[in-house]
């Protein structure tokens, strides 16, 4: 699947987002093991427990058994079109569970030309 594909692969994820609170919506997308696996943010009441897109996606491709992990692209829907790169990356926490889980994927962001690797986004990532 191209970068194209998997960006609108997340976009369309973001669609089914269940953010009630924060009212933004994304979604992510990736290839694992040769097939797409999305993911999207959930919130609950409890706001510190919410999923982000980022570990949603992971954790179902992770539950399929699907693996490696090549590509994942990850778009925020909601964010105007001049949004800074800081509201279309993923949080630290993803960030973590990305350097954990898929250390060799190509990370694309909706809105953002260059595409990242785990450690452009978290250098000297935690590991056991
Ligand atoms: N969110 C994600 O899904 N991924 C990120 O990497 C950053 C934030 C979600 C969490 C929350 O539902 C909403 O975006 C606003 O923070």
């Amino acid at each position: 699947m191209s970068r194209d594909e998997l960006l609108a692969a997340a976009r369309e994820a973001a669609l089914r987002a269940h953010c009630p609170y924060s009212h933004f919506r994304v979604g992510a997308a990736l290839i694992a093991g040769g097939k797409l696996y999305t993911g999207v943010n959930i919130e609950i009441s409890s706001y510190g427990l919410t999923l982000c897109a980022e570990r949603s996606a992971l954790a179902t491709a992770l539950s399929a058994g699907a693996d490696p992990i090549t590509q994942i692209a990850v778009a925020c829907i909601d964010n105007p079109a001049d949004a800074s790169i800081n509201r279309r990356t993923p949080c630290g926490a993803c960030r973590q569970w990305l350097s954990d889980l898929a250390p060799n994927a190509i990370i694309y962001i909706d809105g953002v030309s260059q595409d990242f690797s785990c450690s452009d986004l978290l250098p000297h990532a935690f590991g056991l």
